[in-house]
């Protein structure tokens, strides 16, 4: 079997469209274009990526963004009132404070901090509690995108099993609550896990979000499986490249090494997942990309919603 490779460029690209066209009709119609601020602490060479992708969708789609990049020494007081104060600017739509924080800085009491109307990661109490409980809420961009990936490439997700690796509160738990508001079947699995292949083998649906690379082998992945790959790892040495993939993927992902010095790896080996899955998640070019589209999305939710915008 050779997979449907899942383009999370596509996918992505449409649900920006959609929001960039709400964003239009909040402009034309109501007279604002929503602003979501974005909050970087240190130098973690990961979330400079991932805040950059983020500012830039914003900026294209016509958000109003706000860039605060404080140094790594930043206290938990000094980031707790950059906080306070965006949640009381009325014309803030959107608060997003990237992870990790530097340890001086209590990342729970921040995360509570924010105004759970203007939590566009999901990541609040008060959201995680409504998505909890099937009510409306801002949901985590990359589970939320997952499942609108599932969707728009016609995937069944009611009545399968859905196996999850990875218990995180940004993907794996978020993801466990979504695919069984869908209906599926849910497993979640973890470091400490039996027999964890007698498990994902199982997996209609298989989500790999443990933050190892080429962590899930073939032996873990049911022929015929939809496999979905959250992670990304920068692999640097050639020979550890070549355990993930061959040809002419191979020569490209090592003159991407030469070049910049690493190549992006996910969770999953894509060689050994390309020859039993039915449907996989390329990376880069997969999840991550919904993830930016999602908080695109969740900016215009909850623009409308504060501002009582159907
Ligand atoms: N770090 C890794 N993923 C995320 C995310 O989705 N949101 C935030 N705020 N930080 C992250």
């Amino acid at each position: 079997m050779t997979s449907r490779i899942l383009s999370g460029k596509i996918i992505a690209d449409a649900i920006k469209a959609e929001a960039a066209y709400e964003i239009k009709l909040l402009e034309s119609g109501h007279g604002f274009r929503p602003c979501l601020a974005v909050v970087r602490i240190g130098e973690d060479p990961a979330s400079a990526v991932y805040v950059g992708s983020k500012v830039k969708a914003s900026e294209e789609l016509g958000i109003i963004s706000e860039h605060y990049h404080l140094g790594s020494e930043t206290s938990h007081s000094e980031l707790l009132a950059l906080v306070q104060s965006l949640n009381q600017r009325d014309e803030v739509d959107g608060i997003l404070v990237q992870l990790p924080l530097p340890p001086q800085i209590n990342a729970s009491e921040i995360l509570e901090t924010i105004d759970p109307a203007k939590d566009v990661d999901g990541f609040h109490p008060f959201n995680v509690g409504r998505l909890t409980q099937g009510e409306k809420a801002l949901v985590p961009c990359t589970p939320a995108g997952i499942i609108e990936m599932l969707k728009r490439s016609n995937i069944q997700i009611a009545g399968q099993h859905a196996v999850i690796v990875g218990r995180s509160n940004i993907v794996g738990k978020p993801m466990a609550m979504l695919l069984l508001q869908e209906n599926a079947t849910v497993t979640i699995c973890h470091s400490r896990t039996k027999d964890l292949g007698a498990i994902t083998r199982q997996a209609d649906i298989l989500v790999a979000a443990i933050g190892r690379a080429g962590f899930v082998r073939g032996e873990h992945i049911r022929e015929g499986a939809t496999v979905i790959d959250v992670g990304i790892n920068n692999v640097s040495d050639p020979q550890l490249a070549g355990e993930f993939f061959n040809g002419e993927d191979l020569e490209k992902r090592l003159a991407t090494i030469e070049k910049r010095g690493f190549t992006l790896v996910g969770d999953v080996n894509p060689t050994e997942a390309m020859a039993k899955a039915a449907n996989f998640t390329p990376v880069p070019g997969g999840v991550g990309l919904l993830t930016v589209a999602m908080l695109m999305k969740n900016t215009v939710d909850a623009a409308k919603r504060r501002r009582r915008i159907n």
